[in-house]
């Protein structure tokens, strides 16, 4: 059965910013046939596409005049086991959050430092998602991606996913190519915590426990703390990347500007927190129109109500235009403008 066609379709509560826009068509996505199906589909042949998993990586600037696929493809199930690790498959519409704690109850552990990051499991390998020092990449096996153009199904390892600091094959060469439909990860079975971070290491001191469920815990609690809840105060995450820089514009930033927080990277490059260069530009707080710097987090922009996009990529102009201005840094947008 085809799925059906609605006819202009609010996307206000598919993005997380909670923007006001519509797609002229819609069509939700439950199994990965229906993705397969969309290639002999007479009826949006010729209409423009935009894949929505939780809408928690995009600017909708304005109406989308095309089809909008709403992909809810569900199921959690563990596929397998060998003698190192869990094999464990998601849907692309899984929550995952849900996720990650759905694996915990498993009782396999591995991702509980990305929890509480908004969107879906088919999102997550497109920006190759990262928090407190573990990004999504190191947990993967392989994906399966339909390709719009032809319908054909395509199983991706992760050296075809070229994952990178937020970013991926999906970003690039595949972006607007495919629809993934389904994602596996590899739970090794010697688990090890990773509790290095500052903000997750203070928080665990408190509880006296290193388990999985116990940095699970603690990184809810940091991200509560720090980062504002979509539900309540619209935003997509960090709204730019941390800028990687070469050793020698580092040693000529820090002797202009001792604070700097800095990650050096093996190759001697340093990425920049790029929270920080924001907030020591003194936009903290400060608003265009319903676009709002975070007061807590300099790196989140959020909707503070009534915000449009335009009003958002405007912000974001002038921070960036700032930066440049202050430290001769350039920053890169995290979330997919449209
Ligand atoms: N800082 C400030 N002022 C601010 C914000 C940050 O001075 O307003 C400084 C602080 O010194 C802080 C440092 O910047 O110690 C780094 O801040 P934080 O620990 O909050 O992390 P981040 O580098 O700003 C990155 C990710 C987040 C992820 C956290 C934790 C990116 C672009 N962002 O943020 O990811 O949760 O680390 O691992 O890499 C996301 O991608 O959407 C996201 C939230």
């Amino acid at each position: 059965m085809l799925p059906s066609l609605v006819d202009h379709y609010s996307l206000r509560s598919h993005n997380t910013f909670g923007f006001d826009v519509s797609a002229r068509y819609a069509m939700k996505l439950e199994s990965e046939a229906q993705v397969a199906a969309l290639a002999r589909d007479e009826r949006i042949a010729n209409l423009a596409r935009l894949v929505l998993g939780g809408g928690s990586n995009v600017v909708l600037t304005r109406d989308f005049d095309g089809v909008a696929f709403l992909v809810g493809i569900p199921g959690k199930r563990v596929i397998g086991e060998d003698g190192d690790a869990y094999l464990v498959e998601a849907g692309a519409g899984e929550n995952w959050h849900d996720f990650v704690a759905w694996t915990l109850a498993q009782g396999m552990p591995g991702l509980e430092n990305l929890a509480l990051i908004p969107g879906t499991v088919g999102a997550a390998p497109i920006q190759n998602i990262g928090a407190y020092g573990l990004e999504m990449g190191e947990r993967f096996e392989r994906l399966r991606a339909i390709e719009l153009a032809t319908g054909v199904a395509h199983d991706f390892d992760r050296d075809a996913c070229a994952f990178g600091y937020r970013d991926s094959f999906f970003k690039r060469a595949g972006r607007g190519r495919f629809v993934i439909t389904s994602v596996v990860f590899r739970l090794s079975k010697a688990w090890t915590p990773r509790a290095d971070y500052a903000d997750v290491a203070r928080a665990l001191e408190g509880s006296g426990k290193r388990d999985a469920q116990a940095i699970f815990d603690a990184v809810v609690a940091v991200r509560r703390a720090k980062l504002p809840d979509w539900t309540v105060l619209g935003n997509a995450g960090s709204f730019f990347k941390n800028p990687v820089v070469s050793a020698e514009a580092f040693e000529t930033l820090r002797s202009r500007e001792p604070g700097v927080v800095s990650y050096r990277q093996p190759d001697g490059s340093a990425k920049l927190a790029a929270g920080w260069l924001i907030d020591r530009c003194g936009w903290k707080g400060r608003s265009i129109g319903g676009a709002a710097v975070h007061d807590r987090q300099a790196l989140v922009l959020v909707n503070r109500g009534g915000a449009t996009g335009a009003q958002v990529l405007e912000l974001a102009a002038a921070i960036r235009r700032d930066v440049l201005a202050r430290f001769d840094v350039e920053l890169e947008a995290e979330p997919v403008c449209l």
